[in-house]
């Protein structure tokens, strides 16, 4: 049985990982930064152990990774999940607006992976699948600060894809368009109805739509897709 970690995994897309990883037979641990009650509510619905630290921390991530690696095994399958949004337009975005973002979005991704990947290499198995962002590929107005560390996010994967090849660890990115999930209701409704008009599936996504593209990544049968970029948008954006 092998071992998952998603992080952010409480809400949204890393909920709808996670308890896909389940049902898929994997032992399974969720990281969350904030949100006690929604975590509470998760792990007591699906059994699944919920690590509260926040992945913009190195030091904790040491510990929290260390902590679950104590409890379930060495983590093969790293799902980099966790964001936030600071949507602001550029002339009023501020220097914590964009340290937050990138802290935690691309920061994080480093934060995390550093502490699995030496395993993984040395295990000869590992499958690290990083969620970036449709707007990380075309870029966002109010998002100069997610746009760029989604777009990080990308580069790293290929950079990193590149390094774990030779030792069966792949690493590749999702990048989801817009899906139905907190982050996206936080849009003032006029502009999330003009965002759906861009999508030529008529819809936003559901995070199962996502989940199933992770499961895919992480199985054993994915060894030869590595540094890709899978984009699951509903035809808004084609790359
Ligand atoms: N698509 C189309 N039009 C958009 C837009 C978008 N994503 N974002 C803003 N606009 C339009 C607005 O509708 C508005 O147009 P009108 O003047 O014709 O009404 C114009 O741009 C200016 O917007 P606001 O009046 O809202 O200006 P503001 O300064 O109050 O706020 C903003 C600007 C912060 C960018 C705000 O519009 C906003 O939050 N937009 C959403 C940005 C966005 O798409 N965020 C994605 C969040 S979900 C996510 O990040 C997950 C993921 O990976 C996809």
């Amino acid at each position: 049985m092998k071992t998952g970690l998603v992080t952010g995994g409480t809400r949204g897309i890393g909920a709808a990982i996670a308890t896909a990883l389940r049902d898929a037979g994997y032992r399974v641990a969720v990281n969350y930064a904030g949100n006690d009650e929604a975590a509470a509510r998760f792990a007591e619905e699906t059994g699944i152990a919920a690590y509260k630290w926040s992945i913009a921390d190195y030091d904790a991530c040491a510990e929290g990774v260390a902590k679950i690696e104590a409890d379930l095994g060495p983590v093969d399958v790293l799902v980099n999940n966790a964001g936030i949004t600071r949507d602001v337009m550029f002339h009023k975005m501020t220097v914590e607006d964009w340290r937050a973002v990138v802290d935690v979005n691309l920061n994080g991704v480093f934060n995390m992976t550093h502490q699995v990947f030496a395993g993984m290499r040395s295990r000869r198995f590992g499958r690290i699948v990083n969620i970036s962002s449709i707007n990380g590929q075309k870029g966002q107005m109010g998002q100069a600060n997610y746009s760029a560390a989604k777009a990080g996010e990308i580069g790293f994967t290929k950079a990193l894809a590149q390094e774990g090849a030779r030792f069966n660890v792949t690493v590749n990115a999702i990048c989801p368009g817009y899906i139905a999930t907190d982050m996206v209701m936080a849009v003032p409704e006029a502009v999330r109805e003009k965002i759906i008009a861009q999508i030529p599936v008529g819809r936003l996504g559901e995070a199962s739509e996502i989940a199933r593209s992770v499961l895919f990544l992480v199985s054993d049968e994915a060894g030869f897709m590595t540094g890709s970029t899978l984009t699951v948008n509903g035809g808004q954006y084609f790359v």
